[in-house]
């Protein structure tokens, strides 16, 4: 592969990317693209971006000047950066959110991986198939979001999507109307739909460390052969996974949504399929 070829201001040079935040310096994404970098035989870096929200309108067009390949964004920028952007995919408009930026000579394009990692996951780890599968999701976030977006691509037969603050819920389901059925409930009020659900995803922060006991769920609600998901990756198995597996459900954790946002991002920026089993270990090893 010639070295020119991700070069993207006409200097020549190796693939530059890198992902902005604030706070960065806990992000696992170096460790994981370098890993990748590294497995493709391409050469460049990928570099942690401490960027404040004041001047993210700069770093954007840092983007540009330095002729970096693209970035992901990370909290808090999803939203504020879009603006900033001369291109949004559908997927990013559909979310309202963008985890990914591609440069191409100067024109900045803005993607979110985000859900469509998610979903990828899913099905490559556990369910292969979603077409007519009953799901429940817990929590009405931007997470939720980019997940219910995803997964109205599969056409399961319904989602239900149970907040805390059931108005949000219900918010989101009327945004995610479609040919699906979406429907918003409370969180207290979801026994129903959990126990008749084929699979049930967690994206509320509660288990996330330090809060190791939280559960968003009370677990005798679930059944035996049920797909249990959590987008939590730290710890890699929750408390309401560890809780699921007893009862005999199948359990997906959250480190597998992680990757593969990662590796659709790398695939946009270099066309190259990513090595996501190098990528994983890397996490891995870097998680002790
Ligand atoms: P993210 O982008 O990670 O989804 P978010 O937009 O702040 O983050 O959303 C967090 C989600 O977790 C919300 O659905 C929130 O419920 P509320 O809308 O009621 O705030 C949910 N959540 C956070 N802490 C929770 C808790 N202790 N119990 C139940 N749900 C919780």
């Amino acid at each position: 592969m010639s070295k020119t070829h991700y070069n993207v201001n006409g200097l020549g040079g190796d693939i530059l990317l890198g992902v902005m935040g604030d706070p960065i310096a806990h992000s696992k994404s170096p460790v994981m693209h370098m890993a990748a970098l590294q497995a493709l035989g391409i050469p460049g870096a990928y570099v942690p971006l401490h960027i404040v929200p004041e001047r993210l309108a700069e770093a954007v067009q840092a983007v540009r000047v330095l002729g970096f390949r693209g970035v992901n964004v990370t909290i808090p920028h999803k939203v504020a950066v879009m603006p900033y952007l001369d291109k949004l995919d559908a997927s990013a408009l559909s979310v309202g959110a963008v985890n990914t930026i591609v440069n191409d000579s100067g024109v900045l394009t803005g993607y979110n991986t985000d859900g469509i990692g998610y979903v990828r996951s899913l099905k490559s780890e556990l369910a292969p198939d979603l077409n007519g599968a009953r799901i429940v999701v817990l929590g009405a976030g931007g997470a939720a979001r980019g997940i219910v977006t995803a997964l109205l691509q599969e056409r399961p037969e319904q989602i239900v999507i149970a907040n805390r603050t059931k108005d949000k819920a219900e918010e989101l389901a009327e945004a995610c109307r479609s040919a699906v059925t979406v429907t918003g409930i409370a969180l207290e009020q979801a026994a129903e739909a959990v126990s008749q659900a084929d699979i049930i995803i967690n994206t509320t922060s509660v288990g996330m460390a330090p809060h190791l006991d939280g559960m968003p769920l009370e677990p005798s609600l679930l059944r035996p052969g049920q797909i249990v998901s959590d987008l939590i990756y730290n710890p890699l198995n929750t408390r309401l996974l560890k809780e699921a597996e007893r009862i005999g459900c199948r359990i997906h954790g959250g480190l597998g949504m992680f990757v593969y946002q990662g590796a659709y991002a790398l695939e946009y920026w270099t066309g190259q399929a990513a090595p996501v089993d190098i990528m994983r270990q890397a996490i891995l090893d870097c998680l002790g």
